[in-house]
């Protein structure tokens, strides 16, 4: 038996509007696309039909091709055989936009006659963030639409645009009545329906525009680096400029589609795309579970963490109360809130009145009892068990019941903080990263007691905050910082061979990490965790220390820094090195850049498979979405789980062996079994 049809039609009069109902959003699967396909040939067959309408039921208007069937044979005719059949139409086509018209779906709205739209409708070709290009013609119609300049910039960031924008640009015909979408598109039909020549976006021409061309890329450049999808997307934009015909264009974008579909840098985008969606979801926790209303929040400590964290509650509507212990630290955390909120107005970010309205959420205040009627507490103070646990202390005889007390520690035992409390099962981590209004990643600390409910509320919480949550075991730095942490020791071994600290560093900004292991340690502090006693010199890190080189802070560290912080090699860390290496007797060793990698690298894939033996983490995907949205692992490469894949477990297990490093039992089995994480 055949599934029924996704695609069903309707006649109004001498309209016939073709319906998509394929949950949950609308993906242009095979069925979708050979029902769509069977209703254009019917509407074009039946003489009494003048005009066609399609829309779809749910949520959205098609979001896309559906991802799921990337990589597998192709089943039914192809979405560019069925935008060409939609185009190719003798009677008006209309696309009636509702939710967010995106890739493929945006190609089928493009090779529609005409285009209505609600006004709180989206367009966009997000497939570049998917490491893809519009392969349905999307990147030849588009710049014929709605010209060159919104082409470019639709197709190389992705970003969609709202329906009264793409209005302005001629991609959208009529923006309709946000409850009337049906109606007002069949009686839109019956105006056009005998209007010729019809307008097919294949046969406008296109007009060059290469002064917007060269000021995108000028703009965008360091955004795009290493990707390998923006400059794809530009490059069939520049080609439908040159002049040349539509079916040269067509031929060049479906050539660079297939290059970017089979090429490493897509199946890494599209392994986070459904990662990410993967996280949300705990595995033990049915998906129905109740969650407790957060309607207040609690802030306790308003320096970088503490202000940064309350800033993504205010944003998202939610009043936030935050604790300091001195009337200064707290005016201060206040004031920087407020200063950070007011240069994203002045970059065009909000308006003034956005600003006011959070900040009017904010409470400032230097008493815990303030924190009674909040429903999540989250606290933001310095590293020390004892001071922590004190806290809880209190907290639990202020906090009502039902109220989730919640830690931002980055490494201590979540489990010690809720002995403490008689309500351990309300008790989490929320590890937010710094900084923590602007980085995506919110690892959540599953306590021993914490209860399904309190982690499923906190899990829920991170969409309407901006965060992608990944739930993490309790173990000393939990996912990220006991990953991070394993790369200290080679980098440091690396130092003492000879290899200089900025080699080290370029080896992982050129792997597209934002910044090296040194770079890292000059914007923390070289200091942390220093024992504060200059003559007591044990390691670089103690010598630099004791020379005042205590990184960006006192501007230098293990580089030199200008005014504008921007790092330059130091002779006088050379020089310290040197030293050391003579002193400990170490022997010179060249490390080429992969076995530089591969040194620094394999020893946090080492840990990131004890942590998954260990259930710290819940699969292999979520240590990869930790590491991109965390600190930044470059997204083309797809989360350091994934890049051990593709670079071969075995490879991986060989280097880590070579080195001396025990090899975790869970990645020698698979490596032994030929598997993959
Ligand atoms: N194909 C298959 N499944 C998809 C999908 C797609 N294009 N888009 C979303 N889904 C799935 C998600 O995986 C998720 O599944 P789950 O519930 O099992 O986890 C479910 O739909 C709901 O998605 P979200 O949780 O993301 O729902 P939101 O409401 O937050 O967002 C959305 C909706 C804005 C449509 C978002 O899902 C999205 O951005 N989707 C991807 C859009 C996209 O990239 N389209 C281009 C595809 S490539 C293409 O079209 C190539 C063409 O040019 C040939």
């Amino acid at each position: 038996m055949t599934a029924p049809s996704p695609i069903r039609t309707e006649r109004h009069d001498d309209v016939l509007v073709i319906i998509s109902d394929n949950p949950p959003v609308n993906a242009l699967g095979a069925g979708v696309r050979s029902g769509l396909d069977a209703a254009i040939k019917q509407g074009v067959a039946d003489d009494s039909i003048t005009a066609m309408v399609i829309r779809c039921d749910g949520r959205t208007f098609f979001a896309g091709a559906d991802i799921t069937e990337f990589g597998k044979p192709m089943q039914g005719p192809g979405l560019g055989e069925v935008v060409d059949a939609i185009e190719a139409s003798s009677k008006p086509v209309v696309a009636a936009i509702h939710g967010t018209a995106l890739g493929g779906g945006c190609e089928v709205a493009l090779s529609c006659h005409y285009r209505v739209a609600v006004p709180s409708a989206k367009l966009g070709l997000p497939e570049v963030k998917l490491g893809l290009l519009p392969g349905a013609g999307g990147t030849q119609r588009l710049p014929r639409v709605a010209g060159v300049k919104l082409a470019v910039q639709m197709t190389a960031t992705g970003d969609p645009i709202s329906a009264k924008a793409a209005a302005d640009a001629g991609l959208v015909d009529r923006v309709v009545g946000e409850d009337s979408l049906e109606a007002d598109a069949i009686a839109f039909a019956k105006e056009i329906a005998g209007k010729r020549p019809l307008p097919r976006a294949s046969e406008q021409t296109v007009t060059p525009d290469p002064d917007a061309i060269a000021a995108f890329k000028a703009a965008n450049g360091r955004k795009m680096r290493g990707f390998d999808a923006p400059a794809a997307n530009i490059a069939c934009i520049e080609l439908a400029a040159s002049g040349a015909s539509y079916a040269d264009g067509i031929a060049f974008e479906r050539q660079e589609f297939m290059k970017l579909m089979s090429g490493t840098q897509s199946a890494a985008q599209r392994h986070l795309f459904f990662a990410e969606r993967q996280a949300a979801k705990v595995d033990d926790i049915p998906a129905g579970t109740a969650l407790r209303p957060i309607r207040k929040v609690g802030v306790i400590g308003a320096g970088t963490m503490g202000g940064g964290i309350s800033m993504n509650f205010l944003q998202a509507g939610i009043p936030v109360t935050i604790v300091e212990t001195a009337q200064e630290a707290l005016d201060q955390g206040a004031g920087t809130i407020r200063r950070n909120y007011e240069n994203s107005a002045k970059k065009g970010r909000y308006t003034t009145e956005k600003v006011e309205g959070m900040m009017g959420l904010l409470t400032p205040t230097l008493s815990l009892d303030d924190l009674a009627d909040c429903d999540l507490v989250i606290e933001a103070i310095y590293e020390n068990m004892d001071v922590k646990k004190e806290l809880f202390g209190k907290l639990d005889a202020i906090c009502k019941p039902g109220a989730i007390l919640a830690s931002n520690t980055s490494y201590l035992n979540i489990d010690e903080m809720a002995a403490v409390t008689k309500r351990p099962g309300d008790v989490i981590g929320m590890h937010f990263f710094s900084p923590a209004n602007v980085m995506k990643l919110l690892e959540v600390v599953r306590g021993a007691a914490t209860s399904p409910d309190v982690l499923a509320t906190v899990m829920a919480l991170a969409k309407p905050i901006g965060k992608v949550a990944v739930v993490s075991g309790v173990c000393p730095g939990f996912i990220g910082n006991r990953m991070l942490s394993q790369r200290g020791g080679p980098a440091n071994q690396m130092l003492m061979q000879g290899v200089a600290p900025e080699r080290i560093d370029k080896v992982l900004t050129d792997f597209g990490m934002p910044m090296g292991v040194y770079q890292m340690s000059d914007l923390a502090g070289v200091d942390i965790g220093w024992h504060r006693d200059p003559m007591r010199i044990e390691s670089i890190r103690d010598a630099l220390a004791a020379k005042g080189r205590w990184g960006q802070k006192t501007k230098k560290g293990f580089y030199d820094y200008d005014e504008n912080r921007t790092p330059s090699p130091s002779p006088e860390v050379k020089q310290v090195i040197e030293e050391f290496r003579a002193k400990s007797g170490q022997e010179a060793k060249d490390y080429s850049d992969e076995e530089i990698l591969g040194a620094l690298l394999y020893p946090m894939v080492n840990e990131g498979a004890k942590i998954l033996d260990e259930g710290m983490a819940q699969r292999a995907s979520d240590i990869d979405v930790v590491w991109i949205y965390g600190y930044g692992w470059p997204v083309y490469r797809g989360g350091p789980m994934f890049w051990a894949n593709t670079v071969g477990l075995d490879k991986v297990v060989a280097g880590l062996e070579a080195q001396g490093v025990a090899v975790a039992p869970l990645l020698r089995r698979k490596a032994e079994a030929g598997e993959k994480f």
